[in-house]
């Protein structure tokens, strides 16, 4: 969507995937600290966002929304203006039906839906601060027709508060998978493509619930060509830092989310990251891979079913590569720099984990062990491209 924002992919953090309806002014300000001195949001996470929840049950005699006095009592204006003082950006959640997911489930009460209060809704979000709005089809009826022309609505009514917001859209949950079957790039600047992430490498779904990190970049990897700047995949927010998984495939995770120029959105809870997810979290050399300007996602070079290998093409004119071992055991990846697009006789491998260099006459090669994934920035001449920022050592969490 050319509305002038998410022209690379959005990074920050969303209350969902720890804390689901629990959450509280307190939280989110809490998270918004954390963020900060973490130094997560001086490598690019800024946006931070307020799921399901927030919300009173009922509008106000005027039809406004309002925040949950009780969890957000300073009210959501109070809660922008505090992440604005912080250098960090507001998100908020919001459906376009007439239940949000947690009201449709029952574990949450009303009915406070955009349907029919679009134009109202648009213009609060504005006044509150927001700058980014998560909006969740939240029904399991609907065709795409229905869901084109209701995503449009709050685009333009987004359009028209004259505030750039970004618009994140998600036309999967309870099933309606009509995510993947549409290029959503002139609709949202980022759609989700399955239905809900959880913590868990492989949950042997095609596009149901729950998805495994695995099964979604087996739904998100054939949609590379619909990536561009101001419209990007959602493969989901992330489980990195959660558990369920080993540290190889939370690297490998990241690493795969990086590639696919997918939203860094954390998912985890900030307050109390161990060094593995603040190493994960804060690869710089993965960051500015996904944050390259091109805004293109990585475009699948081959797939044997075991070994499979990806390269986003950078623009410095490096090629970033990933080889991906889906298999059980350590096995050996290789490419080419011909097959992934370089010419010439010689090249520079920077590992995006280690931050090594090695050179090469062609071949890109590594040993992978089960569910990892190495990532090399491939530079076409003997000057490696400048590590973009020094590799940190992860500082110790703050105590929650
Ligand atoms: C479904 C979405 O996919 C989740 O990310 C989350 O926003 C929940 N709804 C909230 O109810």
């Amino acid at each position: 969507l050319d509305n002038g924002v998410a022209r690379t992919p959005p990074m920050g953090w969303n209350s969902w995937n720890t804390f689901g309806c629990n959450i509280s002014e307190t939280l989110i300000k809490q998270m918004a600290d954390a963020i900060v001195s973490s130094g997560l949001r001086d490598l690019g996470y800024q946006y931070v966002v307020v799921d399901d929840c927030w919300f009173n049950p009922t509008r106000d005699s005027a039809g406004n929304l309002q925040g949950n006095p009780s969890r957000f009592p300073s009210g959501m204006k109070a809660l922008g203006d505090y992440l604005h003082a912080k250098g960090l950006k507001f998100g908020i959640y919001q459906v376009p039906v007439d239940k949000t997911c947690a009201q449709y489930f029952g574990s949450y009460p009303g009915a406070t839906g955009s349907q029919g209060h679009e134009t109202q809704d648009a213009r609060q979000f504005a006044a509150w601060g927001v700058d980014y709005l998560k909006y969740d089809w939240c029904s399991p009826s609907g065709t795409i027709d229905d869901q084109v022309r209701t995503f449009a609505k709050m685009r333009d009514a987004l359009a028209a508060t004259g505030r750039p917001i970004v618009y994140s859209i998600n036309p999967n949950s309870i099933h309606a998978k009509t995510g993947p079957q549409r290029n959503w790039g002139d609709v949202a600047n980022m759609w989700r493509t399955t239905e809900d992430i959880t913590n868990k490498w492989d949950t042997g779904q095609t596009n149901g619930y729950p998805m495994g990190i695995q099964n979604i970049v087996n739904v998100t990897v054939p949609l590379a060509s619909y990536a561009k700047p101001g419209a990007f995949n959602d493969p989901d927010m992330m489980e990195v830092g959660r558990g369920g998984m080993t540290d190889t495939e939370m690297r490998s995770h990241f690493a795969l989310w990086a590639m696919m120029a997918s939203p860094l959105i954390a998912g985890n809870d900030l307050r109390s990251m161990d060094t593995a997810t603040q190493t994960i979290l804060k690869n710089p050399n993965l960051i500015a891979i996904n944050q390259d300007p091109l805004g293109l996602q990585a475009r699948q070079i081959s797939n044997d079913g075991t070994r499979r290998v990806l390269a986003k093409k950078l623009g410095n004119g490096d090629v970033a590569v990933a080889l991906f071992n889906q298999g059980g055991s350590t096995t050996t990846i290789s490419t080419t720099a011909s097959a992934i697009g370089m010419s010439g006789g010689s090249f520079i491998l920077r590992d995006a984990w280690t931050n090594t260099l090695s050179g090469t006459n062609g071949t890109i090669s590594a040993s992978v062990p089960a569910h990892g994934t190495v990532v090399y920035r491939v530079s076409g001449d003997t000057t490696p491209s400048p590590s973009p920022t020094p590799p940190q050592s992860p500082t110790p969490s703050p105590s929650p």
